[in-house]
This record gives structure tokens, sequence and C-alpha cells, in this order.
């Protein structure tokens, strides 16, 4: 009888390690997502302030496809890229977005529109001319700031 009941204890382990494998799955799959989308917009963005600050010579071509880029990255069905409980408060340091993005929402997506608007207003002016990028610019730096001091964790050291 204690024979049976052990390797049925033993049996229930096995069976949960793949359980809990499945249930941590999908949420690191939206967080590598988000941040991917995250890197590619600093990716641009780089290019973009590179232009606008003189470090690196202004390129009509490069500063729009920049800026289309950006637009195209706002398109993104991102709405599995945040499921509720994926905050560093159930995750801890695999993240930075804060849990206030669920408890505030849909305060988050008024950032996110702002900022997309400033991204469409680059996209209408960076391929035509330096001034124009660095007039641009400045709101969209703003838009991605504007969203993480209230949603983004400061960087563990
Ligand atoms: C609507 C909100 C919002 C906007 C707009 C936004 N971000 Fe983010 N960003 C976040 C959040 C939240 C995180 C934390 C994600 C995580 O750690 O899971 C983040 C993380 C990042 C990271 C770190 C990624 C990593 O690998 O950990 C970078 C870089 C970044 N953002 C750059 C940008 C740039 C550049 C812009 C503007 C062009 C921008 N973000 C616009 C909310 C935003």
């Amino acid at each position: 009888m204690m024979k049976v009941l052990r390797n049925i204890v033993i049996a229930m382990a096995i069976a949960a390690v793949p359980m809990a494998a499945v249930q941590a799955g999908p949420m690191d799959k939206a967080v590598g997502a988000r941040k991917a989308d995250m890197k590619l917009r600093a990716f641009y963005m780089g290019q973009l302030g590179g232009m606008a600050k003189g470090k690196i010579a202004y390129d009509a071509k490069t500063a729009q496809g920049a800026a289309n880029s950006l637009l195209a990255l706002t398109k993104l069905d991102g709405s599995k890229m945040w499921p509720k409980g994926s905050g560093n408060d159930m995750l801890g340091t695999k993240t930075r977005a804060m849990p206030n993005i669920w408890s505030t929402y849909p305060e988050v997506a008024g950032k996110g529109k702002a900022y997309k608007m400033a991204v469409e207003n680059l996209v209408k002016v960076a391929g035509s001319g330096l001034d124009g990028l660095k007039g641009a610019i400045g709101p969209v730096g703003k838009g991605c700031g504007g969203c993480h001091k209230p949603f983004r964790a400061e960087k563990k050291k």
C-alpha cells in the first residue's frame, strides 16, 4: 500500500514538471517578443537620433526608412505581447514592465497612441531634410520616455 502511494506521488511529481514548463513558456515568449519590438524601436531611433545630433551624416533614404520602420512597428498586433500577470511583480527580473500597465489600463494605451501620432508626423518629414527630422524627432523621443517613465522599471544594476 505504501509503495503504491509512493509511486503515485512520484508519478504526480513527474507529471507536474512539463506542466510547469508549459505555463512558463507562453509568458517568456510574450516578454521576449515585446522586448524585441522595443529593441527594434531603439535601433531605428539610434539612426534618426544620430542624424539629428549630427553624429552621422543626414541621409534622406535612411531617415525615411527608419521612420517608416518605426511606423510599421506601431502596426504590430501587440495584444498577446502584454498578457496580464507578465509584470515585474509576477516575473521578477525577467521583465521591467510594471504592474500598473494593467491596473491603470487604458492609460498605457493612451501613451501608445501619443507615441504613434508623433511617429506618423515624423514619417511625413523625415526624408525631406535634416530640419524636418530635427523638428519631428523630439516628440517621438518624448513618446518613448512618456511611457517608460510611468510604466517601465529602472534597470537593475
Ligand atoms: C506605450 C509604452 C511604450 C512606448 C511608447 C515605448 N516603450 Fe519601450 N518599453 C516599454 C515597456 C513597458 C518596457 C519594458 C518591457 C519589458 O521589460 O518587458 C520597454 C522596454 C524598452 C527597452 C528595453 C528592451 C529590453 O530588451 O529589455 C528599450 C530599448 C525600449 N523600450 C526602447 C523604446 C524606444 C526607443 C521607444 C520609442 C521609439 C519606446 N521604447 C517606446 C514601454 C514603451
